[in-house]
């Protein structure tokens, strides 16, 4: 009796953890499945996220005090200064050429001074006409040619130091807005002065 009663159960309840096993695997390959799914969107939407904001330039570049010339300026208004243009090797020779667009790797910097009067020379001048560098005023900005790390900003990286500390980012977010008027040589105003 007890053997005739067992055997008959003995399929069924097989039958029915297979089912169980099936439905069990199923559910962890969908599991996988969507987690899988849901990483490479993530990882996506973050690299994508990681293009478009806009990174600046945060260490001043080294040596840029001995950069030759590329032009002068002086701002009226609110500025009031006398400014150098200065140009590393690369954006030199790119200037020089007349190579458009700047090839990365280019740096120009714009250093800034006060606007003042000079009473020493206009004392040999015998009147007031002579005007000269004061104190540096407005702070050092660059712009750093890497056409994939700024893609996001037009191939340029924009600095703004203050007594050698960088500007913050409310700062730095007007810089490539307003360059951007200057598509007709890559963004960059200053021309070179032979
Ligand atoms: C309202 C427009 C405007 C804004 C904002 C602006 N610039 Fe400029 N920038 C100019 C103009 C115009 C010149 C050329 C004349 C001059 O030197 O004043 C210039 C010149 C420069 C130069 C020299 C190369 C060139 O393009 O002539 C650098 C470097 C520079 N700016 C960096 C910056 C940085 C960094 C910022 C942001 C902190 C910034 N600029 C914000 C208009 C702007």
């Amino acid at each position: 009796m007890k053997t005739k009663h067992q055997t008959p159960l003995k399929p069924s309840v097989t039958a029915r953890r297979n089912v169980i096993i099936k439905r069990i695997t199923f559910l962890l390959v969908a599991v996988a499945f969507v987690a899988i799914i849901l990483a490479c969107t993530t990882a996506a939407s973050g690299r994508a996220d990681e293009e478009a904001a806009p990174i600046y330039v945060e260490e001043i570049p080294p040596g840029y005090r001995d950069w030759r010339l590329i032009s002068v300026a002086h701002e009226e208004g609110n500025l009031n200064d006398i400014r150098a243009i200065l140009g590393n090797d690369i954006a030199i020779e790119a200037y020089r050429d007349g190579k458009l667009p700047f090839p990365d790797g280019a740096i120009i910097a714009r250093l800034a001074w006060s606007y003042v009067p000079s009473e020493e020379n206009n004392k040999v001048f015998g009147r007031p006409q002579s005007f000269v560098a004061g104190p540096p005023t407005n702070g050092v900005q660059f712009m750093i040619k890497d056409s994939k790390k700024y893609a996001s900003t037009g191939g340029w990286g924009f600095g703004h130091f203050n007594d050698g500390k960088p500007a913050g980012e409310a700062v730095l977010k007007t810089c490539f807005a307003c360059h951007q008027a200057g598509t007709f040589r890559d963004l960059v105003f200053t021309g070179y002065t032979p």
